[in-house]
């Protein structure tokens, strides 16, 4: 473990005996006194030897899917210039595999790939990266590989990525630790991290507009998360979305939380197919959609 993912866990520990307390019934002291009658005197010992967090041995009260909705952040990660949340106060998870994996046919329509692309209008958290990294070793075969991009223009710290994201810690299995060890420092440009012989993350910090008309690739299936349209419209705007058929080959597929009328008529002007079905939880309405005719 890193010294930085070390400060991180060890003041994670500290906030967590305080929020088992709440959902438990018992004292943060009581919680602390469980860790050290295992044998974990202080925090950083703890993580000395269980480097991700092990709920059932420290409150044996909770079973781990319990522990892990009781631990949802109370307030979900908000970003300043935007006004908006970066994903669901409901449950931020649950969201990005309705939306974004199964918005997009996944797992499906990586089965056959060798290599799949990603792109992303958005990166925030990470939190649909995680979730298509996860989802794409467990459906998928040694030899395919997967290549996600995403741009992003107000690049949060690792450090605050580990917090937003710490109640998942568990489900993601090590790869979030992972993402907050490779990730990049806030330099604009663009970031190519391998994080293993199978997934590349390439991150491209700056303006959509500025950086997608310089990107090559062949995409495979967007994810369209950059904010609300009516708030945000330079992540929803023509450049991005003609740019977005450029990259795009017959039948990629896209998904965005948003069902707003001007997005909609953006894309079908670009080519794209596009339906609105249910959206997550208590949003009625969101797009999905595919590149109907060859590449632009
Ligand atoms: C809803 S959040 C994305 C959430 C993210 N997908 C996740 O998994 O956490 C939208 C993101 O778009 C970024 N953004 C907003 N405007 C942008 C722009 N013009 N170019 C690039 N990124 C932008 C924001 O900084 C924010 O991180």
């Amino acid at each position: 473990m890193t010294k930085q993912e070390r400060q991180i866990f060890t003041r994670e520990f500290k906030r967590d005996a305080v929020r088992l307390s709440e959902t438990s019934g018992r004292t943060t002291e009581q919680i602390e006194q469980i860790a050290e009658d295992l044998g974990y005197e202080d925090s950083s010992k703890f993580f000395d030897r269980a480097p991700r967090f092990d709920f059932e041995k420290v409150c044996p009260c909770f079973n781990r899917a319990q522990a892990m909705s009781d631990l949802r952040p109370i307030d979900p990660p908000k970003s300043q210039e935007f006004d908006d949340l970066y994903f669901s106060a409901d449950d931020g998870l649950a969201e990005s595999k309705f939306v974004f994996l199964d918005g997009n046919k996944l797992p499906e329509n990586w089965l056959e790939a060798e290599r799949f692309v990603i792109c992303e209008t958005g990166f925030g958290t990470g939190l649909n990266f995680l979730s298509a990294w996860k989802l794409f070793e467990e459906t998928t075969k040694p030899h395919q590989a997967l290549d996600f991009i995403s741009f992003e223009k107000y690049p949060l710290e690792a450090e605050k990525i580990g917090l937003y994201l710490q109640p998942w810690l568990n489900f993601f299995d090590g790869r979030l630790q992972q993402l907050i060890a490779h990730y990049p420092p806030g330099i604009p440009g663009f970031h190519r991290v391998a994080l293993n012989e199978r997934v590349t993350l390439t991150l491209i910090f700056d303006d959509v507009n500025e950086a997608i008309p310089k990107l090559i690739a062949d995409v495979d299936a967007w994810f369209l998360d950059g904010f609300k349209p009516a708030t945000n419209p330079d992540m929803w705007s023509d450049t991005v979305i003609e740019n977005m058929a450029r990259l795009s080959r017959k039948g990629t597929r896209l998904a965005t939380f948003t069902a707003a009328g001007k997005v909609r008529r953006s894309l079908i002007a670009a080519g794209f197919s596009i339906e609105k079905v249910p959206g997550f939880g208590r949003k009625r309405d969101m797009t999905i959609g595919y590149l109907a005719g060859d590449r632009a």
